[in-house]
Protein backbone atom coordinates (compact mmCIF):
# COMPACT_ATOMS: atom_id res chain seq x y z
CA UNK A 1 0.00 0.00 0.00
CA UNK A 2 2.65 2.57 0.61
CA UNK A 3 5.22 0.82 -2.13
CA UNK A 4 5.91 4.14 -4.10
CA UNK A 5 4.57 6.78 -1.99
CA UNK A 6 6.08 10.03 -0.68
CA UNK A 7 5.35 9.78 3.41
CA UNK A 8 7.10 12.91 4.50
CA UNK A 9 7.64 12.72 8.49
CA UNK A 10 7.38 15.21 10.90
CA UNK A 11 9.34 14.93 13.93
CA UNK A 12 8.99 17.31 16.72
CA UNK A 13 10.62 17.45 20.62
CA UNK A 14 9.12 15.15 22.44
CA UNK A 15 10.33 11.97 24.46
CA UNK A 16 8.97 9.81 22.09
CA UNK A 17 11.17 11.02 19.42
CA UNK A 18 12.97 7.77 18.96
CA UNK A 19 10.12 6.01 18.05
CA UNK A 20 9.79 7.85 14.98
CA UNK A 21 13.28 6.58 13.96
CA UNK A 22 11.51 3.26 14.26
CA UNK A 23 8.66 4.09 12.48
CA UNK A 24 11.02 6.24 9.66
CA UNK A 25 12.70 2.67 9.05
CA UNK A 26 9.55 0.56 9.02
CA UNK A 27 7.90 3.26 6.03
CA UNK A 28 10.64 2.20 4.24
CA UNK A 29 10.63 -0.88 4.12
CA UNK A 30 7.20 -0.64 3.17
CA UNK A 31 8.38 0.87 0.40
CA UNK A 32 8.04 4.29 0.50
CA UNK A 33 10.44 7.44 -0.05
CA UNK A 34 10.44 9.39 3.73
CA UNK A 35 11.71 12.90 3.42
CA UNK A 36 11.89 13.84 6.94
CA UNK A 37 11.49 17.29 8.56
CA UNK A 38 12.86 17.71 12.38
CA UNK A 39 11.84 20.92 14.39
CA UNK A 40 14.58 22.91 16.21
CA UNK A 41 13.53 21.11 19.30
CA UNK A 42 13.28 17.30 18.06
CA UNK A 43 17.22 17.32 17.21
CA UNK A 44 17.54 18.16 20.94
CA UNK A 45 16.50 14.40 21.54
CA UNK A 46 17.14 12.58 18.44
CA UNK A 47 20.11 12.81 15.90
CA UNK A 48 19.22 14.33 11.85
CA UNK A 49 21.83 11.86 11.13
CA UNK A 50 19.74 8.58 12.65
CA UNK A 51 17.07 9.84 9.98
CA UNK A 52 19.54 10.51 7.09
CA UNK A 53 20.79 7.00 7.25
CA UNK A 54 17.43 5.42 8.13
CA UNK A 55 15.62 6.80 5.56
CA UNK A 56 18.67 7.49 2.87
CA UNK A 57 17.18 10.86 2.61
CA UNK A 58 17.86 14.55 3.39
CA UNK A 59 16.58 15.72 6.55
CA UNK A 60 15.65 19.52 6.83
CA UNK A 61 15.93 20.99 10.17
CA UNK A 62 16.23 24.67 8.99
CA UNK A 63 13.64 26.96 7.50
CA UNK A 64 16.74 29.11 6.10
CA UNK A 65 19.37 26.55 4.96
CA UNK A 66 20.38 26.21 1.48
CA UNK A 67 17.79 23.78 -0.42
CA UNK A 68 19.44 20.44 -0.58
CA UNK A 69 17.37 19.48 -3.52
CA UNK A 70 14.37 21.87 -3.98
CA UNK A 71 13.84 25.25 -4.83
CA UNK A 72 11.34 26.70 -2.59
CA UNK A 73 11.68 23.61 0.11
CA UNK A 74 8.49 23.47 1.95
CA UNK A 75 6.15 23.76 -1.12
CA UNK A 76 8.25 21.42 -2.77
CA UNK A 77 7.75 18.36 0.11
CA UNK A 78 4.39 19.75 0.78
CA UNK A 79 3.99 18.79 -3.22
CA UNK A 80 5.44 15.80 -3.28
CA UNK A 81 3.57 14.24 -0.29
CA UNK A 82 1.22 11.83 -0.74
CA UNK A 83 0.83 11.50 3.34
CA UNK A 84 2.36 13.98 5.89
CA UNK A 85 3.07 11.98 8.93
CA UNK A 86 3.68 14.04 12.68
CA UNK A 87 4.99 11.61 14.92
CA UNK A 88 5.32 12.04 17.79
CA UNK A 89 3.51 15.08 17.57
CA UNK A 90 3.78 17.92 20.66
CA UNK A 91 1.33 20.22 22.25
CA UNK A 92 3.33 22.71 20.79
CA UNK A 93 2.92 21.59 16.95
CA UNK A 94 -0.90 20.70 17.83
CA UNK A 95 -1.47 24.18 19.04
CA UNK A 96 0.55 25.78 16.09
CA UNK A 97 -0.98 24.11 13.27
CA UNK A 98 -4.64 25.07 14.96
CA UNK A 99 -3.56 28.16 15.52
CA UNK A 100 -2.88 28.62 11.74
CA UNK A 101 1.35 29.13 13.24
CA UNK A 102 4.02 28.66 10.20
CA UNK A 103 7.29 29.81 12.18
CA UNK A 104 10.01 26.84 11.27
CA UNK A 105 9.86 24.61 8.47
CA UNK A 106 7.81 22.30 9.60
CA UNK A 107 4.71 24.20 10.78
CA UNK A 108 5.57 26.07 7.24
CA UNK A 109 5.59 22.67 5.32
CA UNK A 110 2.47 21.80 6.64
CA UNK A 111 0.52 24.44 6.28
CA UNK A 112 1.36 24.23 2.50
CA UNK A 113 0.38 20.44 2.58
CA UNK A 114 -2.71 19.35 0.66
CA UNK A 115 -2.52 15.81 1.17
CA UNK A 116 -3.76 13.87 4.65
CA UNK A 117 -2.28 15.01 8.00
CA UNK A 118 -2.22 12.48 10.22
CA UNK A 119 -0.96 13.64 13.74
CA UNK A 120 0.32 11.16 16.95
CA UNK A 121 0.10 13.04 19.52
CA UNK A 122 2.43 12.17 22.68
CA UNK A 123 2.96 14.00 25.96
CA UNK A 124 2.37 13.42 29.47
CA UNK A 125 -1.04 13.35 30.71
CA UNK A 126 -1.54 16.58 32.13
CA UNK A 127 -0.85 18.20 28.70
CA UNK A 128 -2.56 15.77 26.98
CA UNK A 129 -5.77 16.27 28.77
CA UNK A 130 -5.25 20.19 29.14
CA UNK A 131 -8.58 21.01 27.59
CA UNK A 132 -6.97 23.53 25.61
CA UNK A 133 -5.14 20.62 23.76
CA UNK A 134 -7.92 19.03 23.75
CA UNK A 135 -9.65 21.91 21.71
CA UNK A 136 -7.15 21.92 19.23
CA UNK A 137 -7.27 18.07 18.67
CA UNK A 138 -10.77 18.13 18.10
CA UNK A 139 -10.95 21.62 15.94
CA UNK A 140 -8.15 19.25 13.94
CA UNK A 141 -9.88 16.74 13.11
CA UNK A 142 -13.23 18.73 12.50
CA UNK A 143 -10.77 20.12 9.34
CA UNK A 144 -10.34 16.62 8.17
CA UNK A 145 -7.00 16.06 9.82
CA UNK A 146 -6.18 12.42 11.10
CA UNK A 147 -5.24 11.90 14.64
CA UNK A 148 -4.15 8.34 15.89
CA UNK A 149 -4.99 8.35 19.35
CA UNK A 150 -2.36 7.80 22.16
CA UNK A 151 -2.09 4.63 24.47
CA UNK A 152 -2.68 4.62 27.70
CA UNK A 153 0.23 3.26 30.00
CA UNK A 154 3.66 3.96 31.86
CA UNK A 155 4.88 7.60 30.52
CA UNK A 156 8.45 8.53 30.62
CA UNK A 157 7.51 11.41 33.26
CA UNK A 158 6.88 8.38 35.69
CA UNK A 159 2.99 9.06 35.29
CA UNK A 160 0.66 6.66 34.43
CA UNK A 161 -2.31 7.74 32.24
CA UNK A 162 -3.16 8.98 28.24
CA UNK A 163 -0.74 10.59 26.04
CA UNK A 164 1.85 7.37 25.23
CA UNK A 165 2.60 7.04 21.63
CA UNK A 166 1.78 3.67 20.39
CA UNK A 167 4.17 1.52 18.94
CA UNK A 168 6.02 1.78 15.61
CA UNK A 169 3.87 -1.20 14.32
CA UNK A 170 0.43 0.01 15.89
CA UNK A 171 1.55 3.37 14.10
CA UNK A 172 2.19 1.74 10.64
CA UNK A 173 -0.91 -0.28 10.76
CA UNK A 174 -3.20 2.96 10.95
CA UNK A 175 -1.38 4.94 8.49
CA UNK A 176 -2.10 2.65 6.05
CA UNK A 177 -5.46 2.17 7.05
CA UNK A 178 -5.92 6.04 7.01
CA UNK A 179 -4.72 6.22 3.45
CA UNK A 180 -6.35 3.20 1.99
CA UNK A 181 -8.29 4.84 -0.77
CA UNK A 182 -11.32 1.93 -1.03
CA UNK A 183 -13.64 2.58 1.31
CA UNK A 184 -16.03 0.78 0.20
CA UNK A 185 -17.10 -0.93 2.65
CA UNK A 186 -18.69 2.01 5.01
CA UNK A 187 -21.99 1.02 6.42
CA UNK A 188 -21.14 -2.63 6.46
CA UNK A 189 -20.92 -5.21 9.53
CA UNK A 190 -17.94 -8.40 8.63
CA UNK A 191 -17.52 -11.29 10.81
CA UNK A 192 -14.37 -12.92 10.02
CA UNK A 193 -13.75 -16.23 12.05
CA UNK A 194 -9.70 -17.21 12.36
CA UNK A 195 -7.09 -19.59 13.86
CA UNK A 196 -7.69 -23.03 15.38
CA UNK A 197 -9.73 -24.19 17.15
CA UNK A 198 -8.87 -26.51 20.79
CA UNK A 199 -10.87 -29.73 21.56
CA UNK A 200 -9.45 -30.61 25.00
CA UNK A 201 -9.33 -34.47 26.24
CA UNK A 202 -8.15 -33.58 29.48
CA UNK A 203 -6.39 -30.11 31.11
CA UNK A 204 -3.28 -30.61 29.34
CA UNK A 205 -4.06 -32.49 25.86
CA UNK A 206 -6.22 -31.15 23.32
CA UNK A 207 -6.48 -31.92 19.37
CA UNK A 208 -5.83 -28.62 17.19
CA UNK A 209 -4.40 -27.63 14.00
CA UNK A 210 -0.93 -25.77 12.45
CA UNK A 211 -3.29 -22.59 11.84
CA UNK A 212 -1.34 -19.62 12.43
CA UNK A 213 -4.65 -17.23 11.74
CA UNK A 214 -3.25 -15.03 9.71
CA UNK A 215 -5.30 -15.13 6.63
CA UNK A 216 -8.52 -14.24 8.89
CA UNK A 217 -6.71 -11.57 10.58
CA UNK A 218 -5.71 -10.41 7.38
CA UNK A 219 -9.08 -10.68 6.31
CA UNK A 220 -10.11 -8.46 9.08
CA UNK A 221 -7.81 -6.23 8.73
CA UNK A 222 -8.48 -5.39 5.16
CA UNK A 223 -12.58 -5.21 5.46
CA UNK A 224 -11.82 -2.43 9.20
CA UNK A 225 -9.41 -0.64 6.01
CA UNK A 226 -12.07 -0.37 4.30
CA UNK A 227 -14.39 1.22 6.45
CA UNK A 228 -16.46 -2.33 7.56
CA UNK A 229 -17.71 -2.65 11.49
CA UNK A 230 -15.34 -5.76 11.78
CA UNK A 231 -16.06 -8.76 14.55
CA UNK A 232 -12.60 -11.05 14.59
CA UNK A 233 -14.05 -14.33 16.42
CA UNK A 234 -10.73 -15.75 16.84
CA UNK A 235 -9.08 -19.22 18.09
CA UNK A 236 -5.89 -19.25 19.82
CA UNK A 237 -3.19 -17.58 17.83
CA UNK A 238 -0.05 -15.51 18.88
CA UNK A 239 -1.04 -12.33 16.99
CA UNK A 240 -2.18 -8.80 17.88
CA UNK A 241 -5.16 -8.15 16.84
CA UNK A 242 -5.51 -5.52 14.20
CA UNK A 243 -6.79 -1.89 15.20
CA UNK A 244 -10.48 -0.98 15.81
CA UNK A 245 -11.83 -4.55 15.24
CA UNK A 246 -13.75 -6.00 18.20
CA UNK A 247 -12.05 -9.50 19.10
CA UNK A 248 -14.22 -11.82 20.17
CA UNK A 249 -11.43 -14.95 21.52
CA UNK A 250 -12.58 -18.54 21.56
CA UNK A 251 -11.10 -22.10 22.20
CA UNK A 252 -12.96 -24.82 21.11
CA UNK A 253 -15.73 -25.21 18.39
CA UNK A 254 -18.24 -25.37 20.37
CA UNK A 255 -17.18 -22.01 21.46
CA UNK A 256 -16.35 -20.85 18.23
CA UNK A 257 -20.33 -22.08 16.88
CA UNK A 258 -21.78 -19.81 20.25
CA UNK A 259 -20.20 -16.94 19.36
CA UNK A 260 -20.76 -17.05 15.48
CA UNK A 261 -24.18 -18.05 16.09
CA UNK A 262 -25.66 -15.04 18.97
CA UNK A 263 -23.68 -12.45 16.19
CA UNK A 264 -23.68 -13.39 12.32
CA UNK A 265 -27.17 -12.07 12.16
CA UNK A 266 -26.29 -8.22 12.32
CA UNK A 267 -23.30 -9.10 9.96
CA UNK A 268 -23.50 -8.44 6.56
CA UNK A 269 -20.59 -10.44 5.28
CA UNK A 270 -19.39 -13.81 7.04
CA UNK A 271 -15.79 -15.10 6.51
CA UNK A 272 -15.10 -18.70 7.77
CA UNK A 273 -11.44 -18.73 7.70
CA UNK A 274 -10.77 -20.67 11.05
CA UNK A 275 -9.78 -24.00 10.68
CA UNK A 276 -12.14 -25.51 12.81
CA UNK A 277 -11.78 -28.89 14.35
CA UNK A 278 -14.34 -31.35 12.90
CA UNK A 279 -14.32 -33.80 15.76
CA UNK A 280 -13.99 -33.69 19.31
CA UNK A 281 -13.21 -35.69 22.43
CA UNK A 282 -16.03 -37.42 23.79
CA UNK A 283 -14.96 -37.49 27.11
CA UNK A 284 -13.79 -34.21 28.82
CA UNK A 285 -11.53 -35.31 31.54
CA UNK A 286 -11.34 -33.78 34.68
CA UNK A 287 -7.69 -34.50 35.55
CA UNK A 288 -4.61 -35.23 33.15
CA UNK A 289 -4.95 -38.70 32.03
CA UNK A 290 -2.26 -41.35 32.76
CA UNK A 291 -0.35 -43.10 29.95
CA UNK A 292 -2.12 -46.25 30.35
CA UNK A 293 -5.44 -44.88 31.25
CA UNK A 294 -5.91 -43.02 27.56
CA UNK A 295 -5.01 -45.98 24.86
CA UNK A 296 -7.71 -44.48 22.65
CA UNK A 297 -10.00 -41.44 22.51
CA UNK A 298 -13.63 -41.64 21.48
CA UNK A 299 -14.73 -38.51 19.04
CA UNK A 300 -17.74 -36.92 18.19
CA UNK A 301 -18.57 -34.67 15.46
CA UNK A 302 -17.92 -30.97 16.03
CA UNK A 303 -21.44 -28.56 15.19
CA UNK A 304 -20.79 -27.40 11.42
CA UNK A 305 -21.30 -23.59 11.53
CA UNK A 306 -20.55 -22.82 7.96
CA UNK A 307 -23.85 -25.41 7.34
CA UNK A 308 -25.75 -23.91 10.12
CA UNK A 309 -24.90 -20.09 9.20
CA UNK A 310 -25.83 -20.41 5.50
CA UNK A 311 -29.48 -22.48 6.66
CA UNK A 312 -30.41 -18.86 7.91
CA UNK A 313 -28.44 -17.07 5.47
CA UNK A 314 -30.93 -14.56 3.43
CA UNK A 315 -29.28 -11.86 2.29
CA UNK A 316 -25.93 -12.28 3.45
CA UNK A 317 -22.39 -13.02 1.87
CA UNK A 318 -21.02 -16.40 3.01
CA UNK A 319 -17.68 -16.97 1.86
CA UNK A 320 -15.88 -20.33 3.42
CA UNK A 321 -12.34 -21.85 2.99
CA UNK A 322 -11.30 -24.68 2.73
CA UNK A 323 -8.14 -27.03 2.78
CA UNK A 324 -7.12 -30.09 0.58
CA UNK A 325 -4.18 -32.26 -0.04
CA UNK A 326 -5.96 -33.80 -3.18
CA UNK A 327 -8.86 -33.40 -5.86
CA UNK A 328 -8.92 -29.41 -3.99
CA UNK A 329 -11.23 -27.94 -6.34
CA UNK A 330 -13.59 -30.85 -6.29
CA UNK A 331 -13.86 -31.17 -3.08
CA UNK A 332 -14.21 -27.03 -2.55
CA UNK A 333 -17.30 -27.19 -5.25
CA UNK A 334 -18.79 -29.94 -3.66
CA UNK A 335 -18.57 -28.43 0.42
CA UNK A 336 -20.09 -25.07 -1.78
CA UNK A 337 -23.04 -26.55 -2.75
CA UNK A 338 -23.65 -28.95 0.29
CA UNK A 339 -23.44 -26.00 2.51
CA UNK A 340 -24.60 -23.55 0.53
CA UNK A 341 -22.14 -21.06 0.84
CA UNK A 342 -21.50 -17.96 -1.84
CA UNK A 343 -17.75 -19.04 -2.46
CA UNK A 344 -15.22 -21.21 -1.10
CA UNK A 345 -11.68 -19.69 -0.82
CA UNK A 346 -9.78 -23.32 -1.81
CA UNK A 347 -6.26 -23.66 0.12
CA UNK A 348 -3.74 -25.59 -1.83
CA UNK A 349 -1.81 -27.38 1.00
CA UNK A 350 0.91 -28.57 -1.33
CA UNK A 351 1.79 -25.29 -2.87
CA UNK A 352 4.86 -23.72 -1.95
CA UNK A 353 5.15 -20.07 0.10
CA UNK A 354 1.55 -21.23 1.15
CA UNK A 355 -1.09 -22.48 3.92
CA UNK A 356 -0.40 -22.78 7.92
CA UNK A 357 1.68 -20.21 8.82
CA UNK A 358 3.06 -18.46 6.18
CA UNK A 359 2.56 -15.33 5.25
CA UNK A 360 1.51 -16.02 1.58
CA UNK A 361 -1.21 -17.65 0.22
CA UNK A 362 -2.15 -19.54 -2.95
CA UNK A 363 -5.94 -20.04 -3.43
CA UNK A 364 -8.68 -20.60 -5.73
CA UNK A 365 -11.87 -19.01 -5.36
CA UNK A 366 -14.63 -21.31 -6.56
CA UNK A 367 -18.38 -19.66 -7.12
CA UNK A 368 -21.56 -20.89 -7.53
CA UNK A 369 -21.88 -21.01 -10.78
CA UNK A 370 -19.19 -23.45 -10.85
CA UNK A 371 -16.65 -20.80 -12.07
CA UNK A 372 -12.99 -21.26 -10.18
CA UNK A 373 -10.61 -18.87 -10.35
CA UNK A 374 -6.98 -19.13 -9.58
CA UNK A 375 -5.46 -16.33 -7.87
CA UNK A 376 -1.49 -16.06 -7.63
CA UNK A 377 0.41 -16.88 -4.91
CA UNK A 378 1.15 -13.31 -2.34
CA UNK A 379 1.43 -11.87 0.96
CA UNK A 380 -2.29 -12.65 3.20
CA UNK A 381 -3.32 -9.37 3.39
CA UNK A 382 -3.16 -8.30 -0.49
CA UNK A 383 -4.90 -11.68 -0.77
CA UNK A 384 -7.53 -10.35 1.46
CA UNK A 385 -8.47 -7.34 -0.23
CA UNK A 386 -8.80 -9.62 -3.61
CA UNK A 387 -10.98 -11.78 -1.50
CA UNK A 388 -13.27 -7.97 -0.46
CA UNK A 389 -13.04 -6.97 -3.97
CA UNK A 390 -14.71 -10.32 -4.90
CA UNK A 391 -16.98 -9.62 -2.19
CA UNK A 392 -18.44 -6.40 -2.87
CA UNK A 393 -18.48 -7.26 -6.58
CA UNK A 394 -20.77 -9.77 -6.08
C1 LIG B 1 12.82 16.00 28.34
C2 LIG B 1 11.64 16.62 27.65
C3 LIG B 1 10.65 15.83 27.17
C4 LIG B 1 9.53 16.40 26.53
N1 LIG B 1 8.54 15.59 26.07
C5 LIG B 1 7.47 16.13 25.47
C6 LIG B 1 6.44 15.31 24.99
O1 LIG B 1 6.50 14.07 25.08
N2 LIG B 1 5.36 15.88 24.39
C7 LIG B 1 5.26 17.25 24.28
O2 LIG B 1 4.25 17.72 23.72
N3 LIG B 1 6.26 18.04 24.71
C8 LIG B 1 7.34 17.53 25.31
N4 LIG B 1 8.33 18.35 25.77
C9 LIG B 1 8.20 19.79 25.58
C10 LIG B 1 8.55 20.20 24.16
O3 LIG B 1 9.89 19.83 23.86
C11 LIG B 1 8.36 21.70 23.99
O4 LIG B 1 6.97 22.02 24.12
C12 LIG B 1 8.89 22.19 22.68
O5 LIG B 1 8.59 23.56 22.55
C13 LIG B 1 8.29 21.43 21.49
O6 LIG B 1 8.80 21.97 20.31
P1 LIG B 1 8.43 21.40 18.86
O7 LIG B 1 6.96 21.13 18.87
O8 LIG B 1 8.79 22.51 17.94
O9 LIG B 1 9.28 20.22 18.65
C14 LIG B 1 9.45 17.81 26.40
C15 LIG B 1 10.49 18.60 26.87
C16 LIG B 1 11.58 18.03 27.50
C17 LIG B 1 12.67 18.92 28.00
Amino acid sequence: MLHGKCIVLGVCGGIAAYKAADLASKLVKAGARVPVIMTEHATKFVAPLTFQTLTDQPVTTQMFDAPIHWNVEHISLAKQADAFVIVPATANIIGKIAGGIADDMLSTTVMAARCPVILAPAMNTGMYENPIVQRNMDLLKNLGYHIIMPATGHLACGDEGAGKLPEPLVLLEQIENILCLQKDLIGKRVLVTAGPTREFIDPVRYISNPSSGKMGYALARAAHMRGAEVTLVSGPVALQPPYGVQLCPVCSADEMYQAVMEQYQSHDIIIKAAAVGDFKSKHHYEHKCKKDQLQTIELEKNEDILRAICRNKEKRLVVGFCMETQDLLQYAYQKLLDKGADMIVANDLTAQEAGFQSDNNTVTIVYRDGRKEALDNMPKLTLAHAILDRCVNK
